[in-house]
């Protein structure tokens, strides 16, 4: 990324160590440029203003700069400065970086690593084509208005959003019901508190998204941990142990993070406990297109007759995350609420993206983009299955992820510690659970930046680990 940032680089010299200032300078700035805290293309200070800061000879930190270009890790271009290299050479994430990353999944403003889940490919990407489209959409958005945008977002993506679940999630609903969001996260976050359900019991899956468990406590809602078998959350259990919760969130096409299929009569149980208790239910459908192996099941909220499934869509698998794009889908009683509501407290993003993810589901690059990152995942995820076997472990796919199950007692938090210190990103089961008690040791392994040509390094360096 391009751009200047704000400098938050401490360079604190010890004028006592005996290190030389120089050599002290300049590792702290290369720490900083692989940590990320000084990003590709970040402007630097010129030596003489950084040596009048620090109080230290202009030729140190000339000397220091010297040692960072010869490492390709800084460029001098003349007036425009001394920047970070647009693509420094990769290093095993550090500080900072690392900081983030053990903070839990997901991994925030960190470069995907092989083996990171949650990211789609990042090779996949259709560059040229986005710019294109994006160019196209600044223009038809800007060239016609310098009005307020509609907060529930741009009709003709809200338009093409519908089409697509007719045709994709196998279930028909007006445009009106869909209000367009920057993700899953941000619309969970306004839903919940548009319910107002604090002091209520909701379902959650156990394992679960750590983020979805996080929201609903920040909504005082207590999340009933419910356990996930192969057929998904086990609905009867739910009813048994809290029946008068007021919510169930679910992940019925793909559970994440075991990849399982909410069964169909599970579905209908859960359902007939909505309708009949007036509880909501939040779908959460992340990668409900993205299933590389078999056939995708229909959305759950096309099979409710009550009207009872709040749906969030995102694009964050589909496309990219850095779009900040998803959406949610009301139930009818919940729209003029939310009409009104949003433009306080979730307004659509920008309508330049709106558009261009609208041009790019209108002239059918989605479906196209959908079809062919499926068959990459298929690849890639039989690559690295191939070279799974000598761990002599169960593994088994899961949504995007190969999941490896340990044997009991692993530690698989300190082993995905230790695959981050070699720039690997697999990602603890355990760290799934709320309930440390039940959580079991496990490996996910994403499957979407190990492509064929890079299968078996990364397993051997990730291999290593296991031992
Ligand atoms: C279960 C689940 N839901 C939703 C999301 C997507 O979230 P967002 O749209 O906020 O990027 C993820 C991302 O990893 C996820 O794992």
């Amino acid at each position: 990324m391009n751009q200047d940032r704000t400098w938050t680089v401490t360079l604190n010299l010890d004028r006592s160590a005996t290190t030389s200032l120089v050599e002290q300078l300049r590792r702290r700035l290369a720490e900083a440029i692989a940590d990320g805290t000084l990003a590709p293309g970040s402007r630097l200070p010129s030596w003489r203003d950084l040596a009048s800061q620090l109080g230290v000879a202009r030729g140190t930190v000339r000397q220091a700069y010297d040692d960072l270009v010869d490492a390709n890790l800084i460029v001098t271009a003349g007036a425009k400065g001394t920047r970070v290299t647009d693509h420094p050479p990769r290093r095993p994430v550090t500080t900072q970086a690392r900081v983030r990353a053990e903070a839990g999944f997901p991994f925030f403003a960190v470069d995907p690593l092989p083996l990171q889940v949650g990211v789609p490919s990042q090779a996949g990407f259709p560059l040229a084509l986005w710019t294109r489209l994006s160019r196209e959409a600044t223009q038809q958005v800007l060239e016609h208005s310098v009005g307020y945008p509609d907060p529930c977002g741009e009709a003709e993506l809200r338009q093409e959003i519908a089409k697509h679940l007719a045709l994709a999630r196998g279930w028909v609903c007006e445009p009106a019901r869909v209000f367009v969001t920057s993700g899953y996260g941000a619309g969970l976050g306004f839903v919940l508190k548009m319910l107002d359900l604090a002091g209520k019991a909701g379902w959650m899956e156990e394992p679960g998204y750590p983020v979805t468990r996080e929201a609903m406590s920040i909504a005082g809602i207590s999340p009933v941990s419910i356990p996930v078998d192969a057929d998904g959350m086990n609905v009867e259990r739910a009813i048994a142990i809290a029946p008068d919760a007021s919510l169930a969130i679910v992940t019925p096409s793909q559970q994440a993070p075991l990849g399982v299929t909410l069964s169909s009569s599970r579905r209908q149980a859960l359902l007939a406990w909505a309708g009949r208790t007036g509880a909501w239910i939040i779908e959460d459908d992340y990668l409900g297109e993205l299933q590389i192996a078999g056939r995708a099941t229909g959305a759950l909220a096309g099979l409710d007759a009550d009207d009872r499934t709040i749906y969030l869509g995102t694009f964050s698998k589909t496309v990219s995350p850095m779009l900040r794009l998803g959406f949610v889908v009301l139930p009818t009683e919940l729209v003029s609420r939310m009409t009104r509501a949003v433009a306080v407290g979730m307004p659509a993003p920008s309508p330049v993206t709106q558009q261009a993810l609208a041009l790019f589901m209108r002239d059918g690059y989605y479906l196209r983009h959908l079809r062919r990152m499926k068959s990459l995942y298929q690849r890639n995820a039989h690559a690295l299955r191939a070279c799974a076997w000598d761990a002599d472990l169960e593994e088994t796919q899961a949504g995007l992820s190969i999941l490896l199950r340990l044997r009991s007692g692993s530690d698989d938090q300190s082993i995905c510690a230790q695959a981050r210190l070699v720039g690997l990103g697999p990602t603890a089961l355990s760290g799934w659970y709320a309930d440390p008690a039940v959580a079991v040791p496990g490996l996910l392994l994403g499957v979407t930046n190990v492509d064929e040509s890079s299968a078996t390094r990364v397993w051997g360096e990730f291999r290593r680990l296991l031992t």
